[in-house]
């Protein structure tokens, strides 16, 4: 409170000129190429804020638009949308402290994330020194479906073009210019989210793909990447009418988890501290669309737990632990709004050991069921540091994890020593699935082989259907791609039938990309489905493999030097071609992308006096006099 009277005595008694502070934030933005930098920007940035949301927003905007950093109503929604939580956080926070580093690392991609917040979870028992042996009894495997984030696009016009400069294409846009150049087909476009057929295909594939189908598993982002101009009323129509179309395709019941596209504006879901806004609707929403699959108690915990619930499993002693993994998302920029936030946002660490101490009492195994994978360059480190310990504390009981949110198709290891990251110390496991939006290459669902007694997977078997195929536009098929058993296995010597494709399995994978590079660069393929697919250098796939052996994010490689060059990299690429796909899928071209390019394109070489000059004077336009 102290700060925040002193800024404001600053700002009102002495009447910081306007275009004084038009010229410092300028010059702090052509500066924020570190994170010092970042912090130096958000001096005039506070100074801002304080002048209120309103010239906050139109600064960013002119800047988006002078800089032609995307199209002008993209640069208006975007940052209409998220720039008044950027400047409420400014306000709350000491920008000097741990929440600024936070705050420059997750909005603009400069700072280093701070050291690990230490904070022991409590659990109810100590491990139990006999832990119950799950075993075998070598009964055939049944059949569980993984689908992702399938960015339903209900606006998405058959015939449309699916060129533009926006993170989506295939829409009747208001500024197209000129012919169409690309018409979109009714089932889809690489430019473009879902459209609503081929979600149908999918679901109608999953039940003729895997015919033994115990459930699904959908580890959600329903809404599309629109996000400039997305509204409540949009997105819970969005979320209705998924949910409509899974129960009219599946036969047996889905478990779904909350996905970072699921609030409005995009991302961002408030802590329960938050007195300003809330994201309950979101739950309410879904709590009561899925309760036809998970049950009334179910649906009654997802309701008051942020969308998290537990449910066993249909047919099985398997208990399901769906979790929102969003309050550890560093794109949510509600976590960034008190100094002294809370170690276990909404209860979602203390939810998760609740029900994970449950299935061990009851000698069950237990299911992790969550959209972010919890260990990305994009989770909070502490956050992940915490769940780490539920990890290693529940290793016996998690027979398997399941994620989303990255858009390809990946996996991702728990060691219980990541200083000695080997076979023997891989603990856990996390199957993400490949998302159904042909934005991020041919879209696919994972299927699992799971044994009866132990809820191990035995085998991944990934289904794809083919964007260029002549006749996806007609009726798309969808056919193995591969099973990972096959491809996989012969890179683990010593791979016996009845060994389940565990940590210890997948470990080995890695370390058969190490020395195999034809195996690596297939893996590489498989990510995008073999569209769309990124080439992967030598320093790439040190990087790659890295992150395979993190589930815990303060142990993955892009938050060391080499990954915010990479960030960087992949930004400069961006910025010489706009139309080129984002790379950063699942974030979808929100404000982030916009204060980073920002920041990225003032801070290169290449830009004018006369930008400069011009930027000023649109910045005066819309900054008013402070007193
Ligand atoms: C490397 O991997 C490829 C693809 O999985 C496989 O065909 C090949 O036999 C492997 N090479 C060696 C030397 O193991
Ligand atoms: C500098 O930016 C302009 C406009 O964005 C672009 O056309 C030009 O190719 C860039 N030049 C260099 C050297 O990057």
């Amino acid at each position: 409170m102290i700060a925040r009277s002193l800024w404001l005595y600053a700002f009102v008694l002495f009447g910081v000129a306007r275009a004084g502070l038009v010229d410092d934030i300028v010059t702090a933005l052509t500066q924020a190429t570190s994170c010092g930098g970042c912090k130096a920007l958000l001096v005039p940035l506070k100074g801002l804020a304080y002048l209120g949301d309103g010239p906050f927003v139109s600064t960013f905007t002119a800047v988006c638009k002078t800089l032609k950093l995307t199209d002008d109503d993209v640069c208006e929604g975007a940052i209409a949308q998220h720039a008044p939580i950027i400047a409420h956080n400014i306000r709350e926070i000491s920008i000097f402290g741990d929440m600024g580093s936070k705050l420059c690392d997750g909005v603009f991609g400069l700072c280093q994330p701070p050291a690990v917040n230490k904070y022991k979870v409590s659990f109810p028992k100590a491990a139990p020194s006999k832990p119950k042996v799950f075993t075998s009894t070598g009964k055939p495997p049944f059949q569980v479906s993984h689908f992702s984030d399938v960015h339903v696009d209900r606006q998405y016009a058959p015939g449309s073009d699916g060129v533009c400069n926006k993170p989506i294409c295939c829409r009747k846009y208001a500024d197209k210019k000129g012919p169409v150049s690309q018409p979109a087909g009714p089932f889809g476009h690489f430019n473009c989210d879902t459209p609503v057929p081929l979600a149908n295909s999918m679901l109608s594939a999953i039940q003729t793909r895997a015919p033994n189908n115990k459930f699904s598993i959908f580890t959600g982002d329903v809404v599309e990447a629109a996000v400039w101009s997305l509204n409540r009323k949009e997105v819970i129509e969005d979320l209705q009418s998924f949910n409509g179309q899974m129960a009219a395709h599946l036969k047996t019941p889905v478990y779904p988890a909350i996905g970072n596209h699921e609030a409005a504006p995009a991302n961002n879901f408030p802590r329960s501290t938050t007195s300003e806004s809330s994201a309950q609707w979101v739950f309410d929403v879904q709590g009561s669309g899925w309760a036809q699959w998970i049950g009334q108690k179910a649906a009654d915990q997802a309701v008051h737990t942020s969308g998290s619930y537990s449910v066993i499993a249909a047919g099985t002693n398997l208990r399901i632990i769906s979790i929102n993994t969003v309050y550890w998302y560093k794109q949510n920029y509600w976590l960034y709004d008190d100094d002294n936030a809370p170690s276990d946002p909404n209860g979602i660490i203390a939810f998760t050991v609740r029900e994970l101490q449950a299935a061990e009492d009851a000698g069950q195994r237990a299911w992790i069921v969550g959209h972010m994978p919890p260990g990305r360059q994009d989770t909070l480190n502490d956050q992940s540091n915490y769940f780490d310990q539920v990890i290693q504390r529940y290793k016996n009981t998690i027979a398997a994890q399941f994620y989303g949110h990255d858009h390809g198709d990946q996996f991702a290891i728990a060691y219980s020593d990541y200083s000695k990251r080997s076979a023997a110390t891989a603990v856990s496991v996390a199957h993400i699935a490949p998302a159904l939006t042909p934005r991020s290459g041919n879209p696919a669902f994972k299927v699992y082989d799971v044994d009866p007694d132990t809820y191990e997977v035995m085998d991944v078997k990934v289904y794809m259907s083919q964007v260029q195929n002549p006749n996806f536009q007609k009726n798309p098929s969808w056919d193995l791609y591969y099973s990972a058993r096959s491809v996989y296995g012969p890179l683990v010597p010593g791979l016996k039938a009845s060994d389940p494709l565990g940590p210890a399995f997948w470990h080995g994978v890695t370390q058969g990309f190490e020395r195999n590079e034809t195996a690596f660069q297939m893996w590489n393929t498989f990510q995008s489905r073999g569209a769309k697919v990124h080439a992967c250098d030598a320093e790439c796939k040190k990087i790659t493999i890295c992150n395979l052996r993190a589930l815990r994010a303060e142990d993955n490689c892009e938050d060391s030097k080499p990954g915010l060059q990479v960030r960087r990299r992949a930004l400069q690429e961006q910025l010489d071609n706009p139309t080129a796909p984002v790379r950063d899928e699942c974030e979808g071209g929100g404000l982030g992308h916009i204060f980073a390019k920002a920041a990225l394109r003032l801070s290169s070489d290449n830009f004018s006096n006369d930008l400069l000059e011009e930027l000023k004077e649109r910045l005066k336009e819309v900054v008013p006099e402070a007193a």
